[in-house]
């Protein structure tokens, strides 16, 4: 099934409270059915807000970057799995951890995502850590671990989108963040992509935080930029997103 240009925008709903969440939540109303819960809002009543938006018939995409030994990876994805979340972000930097990620899984429908490398990250900091890869190399290379996993998806930004994509093929999950409109401001995003630049390398999805969290009219920004995905559904030829 194709996702709609709805399904396709996540708003990151990065706020410091829960009660300024569930505001915006209601605010964005029918518009948005997607959310991402980060680590900030995970220390502030995360879950209970996760589990509200659930009840509300949205989805909503956990964005944890777990990393540990794989037993204790494969526990926690197996009680997240309780949460009927979509999308769980795990650290691929192994296959063993990956592995894990997907057993502790099991047969329940979240969809395990890859953060490959954090993009805050330089070719100078990877050579610190010991990786004489560019980080555009490094991210391929772990996107194709975490296919070999047998893991959904991966969150890349809107450049490396299309290397992704040719490398593992229609029904792998590409989650895009660093998502600006023409014209817009960039906020602490090095490299930013419109929506339909996103859309048209590959993405099946895109996260959104400040331009719609903290516009003047949340909900027309959010309208904007599902108006901008529908029209680039309409040019490219889009992968579906798979069942949801
Ligand atoms: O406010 P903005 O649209 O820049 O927010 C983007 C969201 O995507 C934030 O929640 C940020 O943590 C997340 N993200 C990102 N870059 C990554 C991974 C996640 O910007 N590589």
């Amino acid at each position: 099934m194709t996702a709609s240009a709805q399904d396709r925008l996540i708003v990151a709903l990065d706020m410091p409270t829960i009660e300024g969440a569930r505001q915006l939540v209601a605010t964005l109303g029918n518009t948005v059915s997607f959310y991402k819960v980060g680590l900030e809002l995970l220390f502030a009543g995360g879950l209970d807000l996760a589990r509200d938006l659930r009840r509300q018939g949205k989805r909503v995409f956990l964005d944890m970057k777990l990393l540990d030994i794989g037993n204790t990876v494969e526990r926690a994805v197996a009680n997240v799995a309780e949460l009927d979340v979509t999308f769980l972000t795990v650290h691929g930097h192994d296959l063993k951890t990956l592995r894990a990620a997907v057993a502790g899984r099991g047969s329940a429908n979240v969809k395990l995502l890859a953060v490959t490398v954090l993009t805050n990250l330089s070719a100078d900091d990877l050579r610190q850590q010991g990786s004489s890869l560019a980080p555009a190399d490094l991210v391929l290379r772990r996107a194709e671990l975490a296919y070999a996993a047998g893991f959904d998806g991966v969150i890349a930004s809107g450049q490396e989108a299309a290397r992704i994509r040719a490398a593992t093929g229609p029904k792998f999950l590409i989650v895009t963040p660093g998502i600006r409109l023409p014209g817009g401001t960039t906020d602490d995003q090095e490299r930013v992509m419109t929506p339909d630049h996103a859309i048209m390398a590959g993405a099946n999805h895109i996260v959104v935080g400040r331009p719609i969290t903290q516009a003047d009219d949340p909900k027309l920004a959010a309208e904007t930029f599902i108006h901008h995905i529908r029209e680039a559904l309409a040019k490219a030829d889009v992968p579906p997103s798979g069942p949801h």
